[in-house]
Parts: C-alpha cells; structure tokens; sequence
C-alpha cells in the first residue's frame, strides 16, 4: 500500500477536476492545403497557442520517444498511448521482437518450444499483417520468423495475410506479397513446403479490434481456418492485383480470398495438430482472433470447426486475461502506471472514447491491461462505434457524444480526472480523404470547446494534448517537402501517421498562477505528460517517472 503513496507537490493543490484529451492522430505541421487542421476551422486548439504560449508547446510522439526501434519509426496509438499512461518509454513490441530475432532467442523461447510439437506431423500457420509500417507487424520479422522456424524443423507451412494501405501506401500490398512470395519460394527450393494460403484486407478481414465487429474476425476465420472464401485464386499476387482492379477497391479493405490447389482445394486450411502464430507484435487488432483461436467456450461467431492447434501469439497481447497463454516474445512490462497510482492516491477518474478507440484510453493507458484498477474509484463508458461504415462518411463521429459525456462527468462532481480519446483526425485521416478529414477536425475541435466549457464551470484544469500525428498531413513527400505524384502522376495521399510532433496545451481556471512549461525538457516527449498530471493532482511522480514538463513560478 505504502509503496503506491505518491508525495505531495510542494505547491500545487490536490482536488482539482483535470480533463485529459487526447485528440487522437493530430500532429503539428506546416500549414498546407493538405493539412486538415490547418484547413479546417480549429478555433479552440488555435486559441492555446495563440493567446497562452507559455503554456502550449510540442512534444515527440515518435520513434524513441515512444519506445520504438528507430526515429524512423512514425508513432502510433498504442505507444502513444502507452507512454501517456506510463510515464517512461519501454522497449516495445517491435523493438523486443527485433532483439529476439537477431539473438536467436526466440526459438529457445516457451512459445516457440510449444509450435514445435506441430512440426513432425503438422503445419505451421502464420497470420498476420502483412506491412513494414511498423505499427502492428512488420515484413522483415515475418520472413526472419519463416526462415527461422524453417531452420528449426518446420516442413510445411502457410502464410495467412492481411493487406495494409492504412500504416503505408495505399497499393503497396502487391511489392510485399510478391517480396514474401520469393522468400517462400527459396523455402521450397530447400524442401519446405511454404506457400501462401490466404489474404485479405485488414479493416474488412479479421484486424477488428475492441469487439467493434465480430463479422471482421468471422470473415478471417472463415478463410484461414475452414479455407472458405468468396475468392479463389492460384496465386496470391494474382489474387491481390485482380481484386484491386475494382475501382472502389484498396488494401485496407480487399475482400477474403483464399489459394486454391490445381483441383480447387484451399491450400491451407488449419486442422488438428497444426500450429499457429500470430505474428503481429499489437494487440488491439489480435486480441479478438486470438480469443476465437484459443478459447474453448467462444460464442462471438459460429467458428463450425475449431481445429486442436498449437497456437501462439507473437507476443502476449492482454497482460490481464493472459491471453494468448503462449508467446514467442514476452511483451514489454509495463507496470506501475499513472492509473495505478492515481487510484491509490485518492484520484476518481473517468475515461471515454467510442468503440474504436475504447482500449486507448483504458487498456493503452494502462499499460495493455483489461479492465479498471478499482471499480469504485473509476468508470469507463464506450460509446458505440457506428459499424461497418468507413469513417470519411461520418466523420464526426462520436465526438460530441464523447465531449458530453466527458462534460456530465465534469459537472458530476464525481471525478477527479476525466480522460478521453477524441478519434477523429487518425480515423478519418487513415481513410485518405482530405475533404472528410478537415470536417473530422473540426468536430474534434468543438469537442475539445465543449469539454474546456465544463472545465471552466468547475473551476478545473485541462490538459489536451494528441497521441501522433496524422491528420496534418495527408500526402506523402520528397525530401524537400513537396508533394510526391505517383507514376501516372496523382497525388500520393498518406493514409498513414506521421512523424509529427504533437501540441500539448493546459490551462482552465484551476491551474495555480505561475504555472508553465519548463524550458528545460525541450525534447520532451509522451512520457513526461503522466509526470505533469500527476503534479496537476497535487503529486510528484515516482522517481523512475520520465520529468515533469512545468513548473510553477512565484510571481
Ligand atoms: C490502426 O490500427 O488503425 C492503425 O494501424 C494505427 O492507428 P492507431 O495507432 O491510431 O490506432
Ligand atoms: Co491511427
């Protein structure tokens, strides 16, 4: 207990109601026509750095701020988030599964001992995102992991892929199924029976996450375990170029296909006494399939056969339901979170966002962890996600919904700290529609209005700050920033983060006067927002806390 006892700030007050936004996917960037939020009218988020400077700035929400592998590594929802509710930067997923590659150690790994039963008489099955965006998965690791369980006695094996478009260039998918078709054929050479047997694009097959859609995971399952798809091809490549010809087709959302044998037989459908992996390191877009994989009471969809298999996950991706119970790569510990000890200083919290991004201000924030810390001293509240639609056609969202929710707890008296994640400008963003995004912007930006409104009614403080960029740009670039054209000369729009800064502004009527930010942190970054808050709540962080970002100055 004791040890959870967080000191007092030596000069800011407890009992203040603090809003936390996160608006998700909103970096700072020039100012462009393909800058949504410059384009769109963001009148609130201006206000922060126009009229209080001191107390706005920009923090790193990418690469090693947030724990990745290289500054070349944009940032994502899951880092971000990660680092927002931890307080320190932890080596994550695609970082552990790079060293546990390169040392080898993966394969004297539980996890990897576990699929091995399956390769005498079995095959090993590998599903997953098919990409080097680094955000879920990444290509190189797959063909590290085929050429490595083919070293270790693997003789037949099969590729299950969902395309990207979402983490990278829209159309990219054929170059990474044709570079994994090579890699698959030099197995074979060796005697490996590898092949591809499956595909599919993410948003439409099996990454659903937060339990928005089961249908997503159905059609995956559909495909890679029964070996049904409306689709049928020979070759994968093929498969992947005939189904873009729709013109209203893209990588995120190609339909289920699966290979077919020269009888017409699904190569690779999963059956008693195969393994199978998981390969992406993420788990928000995992976790449902892993559920249907490794569940013996499942009732999300009819699964018809559920094959006795050896399944293992890349990593464990949900630290509280241990689930998958196997791993090759043990997930980043990420304990002692500013949730943690918040609950066990006396702070009440709330948190919303809607469905698609429910887990990223609970389970994220938490430190990948189900569930609340205690139920007594926090409520969150998911507000449905509209299913089954892109979000360019809605744009708005659940913004407003979210913001009042947000404003009702406010006003509640209930709470001491109100946290949302505001999705607009990363979902609407990732679909690539400029015209969508600039409306989603806004609306994300009346919703921080309504929930500073609140935050002033009670006399509180608020906190709004983004977890990486996206919405701020939306056309990939050359080196001098100029906008790139493809081949037959269109523009080429970034569905992707980016590797944006992002802005962090606080204020409200309860935040003591003298209160700004250090110039001592410049290269601050997600990590030393949890810090912050806590000091907002009257604390001083742990000492393993990555810095506070303000100090309060006597005038
Ligand atoms: C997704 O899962 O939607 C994208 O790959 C990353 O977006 P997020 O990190 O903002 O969730
Ligand atoms: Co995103």
């Amino acid at each position: 207990q004791n040890a959870w006892k967080l000191a007092d700030h030596p000069k800011l007050p407890k009992g203040k109601t603090i809003a936390m936004v996160v608006l998700d996917g909103w970096g700072e960037a020039r100012p462009d026509e393909y800058n949504c939020i410059h384009v769109a009218d963001t009148p609130t988020m201006d206000s922060f750095k126009t009229t209080a400077p001191e107390k706005w700035r920009l923090i790193k929400a990418h690469g090693s701020a947030v724990g990745l592998p290289s500054e070349d590594d944009m940032g994502n929802s899951e880092v971000g988030h990660n680092a927002l509710g931890a307080g320190r930067i932890f080596a994550q997923g695609a970082k552990l599964v790079d060293s546990a590659l390169a040392s080898g150690k993966i394969y004297g790994g539980e996890g990897f001992k576990y699929i091995k039963q399956s390769f005498d008489n079995g095959t090993l099955h590998l599903i997953g995102l098919l990409s080097d965006g680094g955000v879920h998965s990444r290509l190189d690791q797959l063909l590290l992991l085929l050429k490595g369980a083919a070293e270790q006695g693997a003789k037949r094996i099969r590729v299950h892929f969902l395309t990207d478009g979402r983490d990278v260039l829209d159309g990219s998918s054929v170059g990474f199924v044709e570079t994994l078709e090579k890699d698959l054929s030099n197995l074979r050479e060796k005697g490996v029976d590898a092949q591809i047997a499956s595909g599919g694009g993410r948003m439409y097959v099996t990454m659903d996450r937060y339990e928005n859609d089961w249908n997503v995971v159905k059609r995956g399952w559909d495909a890679q375990v029964l070996g049904e798809a409306p689709y049928k091809f020979r070759s994968a490549v093929e498969a992947v170029k005939k189904l873009r010809e729709d013109p209203k087709a893209n990588d995120q959302y190609l339909p289920p296909f699966v290979i077919v044998d020269e009888s017409g037989n699904p190569v690779g459908p999963v059956k008693d006494g195969d393994a199978v992996v998981t390969f992406n390191f993420r788990a928000d877009r995992m976790t449902m399939l892993a559920k249907a994989l490794e569940y013996a009471d499942f009732d999300k969809f009819d699964r018809v056969r559920v094959p006795k298999i050896y399944y293992a996950g890349m990593l464990q991706y949900d630290g509280e339901l241990k689930l998958p119970s196997h791993y090759l790569v043990s997930p980043p510990e990420i304990e002692r979170t500013s949730g943690e000890y918040l609950v066990h200083n006396g702070v009440r919290t709330f948190a919303c966002s809607e469905t698609v991004k429910f887990g990223h201000v609970t389970f994220f924030w938490n430190g990948n962890r189900s569930g609340c810390f205690n139920e007594e001293m926090e409520e969150y509240v998911e507000i449905p996600s509209d299913v089954g639609i892109t979000f360019n056609v809605q744009p708005k969202m659940k913004a407003l919904e979210i913001a009042e929710k947000a404003r009702d707890a406010i006003l509640s008296g209930k709470f001491d700290q109100i946290r949302v994640n505001l999705p607009n400008g990363d979902m609407v963003g990732h679909t690539g529609d400029i015209e969508a995004t600039v409306v989603a912007c806004k609306a994300a930006d009346e919703a921080v209005k309504t929930i500073i409104d609140a935050i002033e009614q009670v006399g509180g403080i608020y906190v709004i700050t983004a977890d990486h960029g996206n919405a701020e740009d939306m056309v990939k670039r050359d080196k001098s920033g100029a906008p790139q054209l493809d081949k037959s000369g269109k523009l080429q729009i970034l569905t992707s983060h980016t590797l944006k800064p992002v802005p962090i502004a606080i204020g409200g009527p309860g935040l003591k006067a003298g209160t700004r930010f250090r110039n001592d942190v410049p290269t601050g970054g997600l990590a030393n927002v949890a810090a912050t808050v806590m000091n907002l709540h009257g604390f001083i962080a742990p000492d393993d806390y990555e810095p506070t970002l303000i100090e309060v100055v006597d005038n």
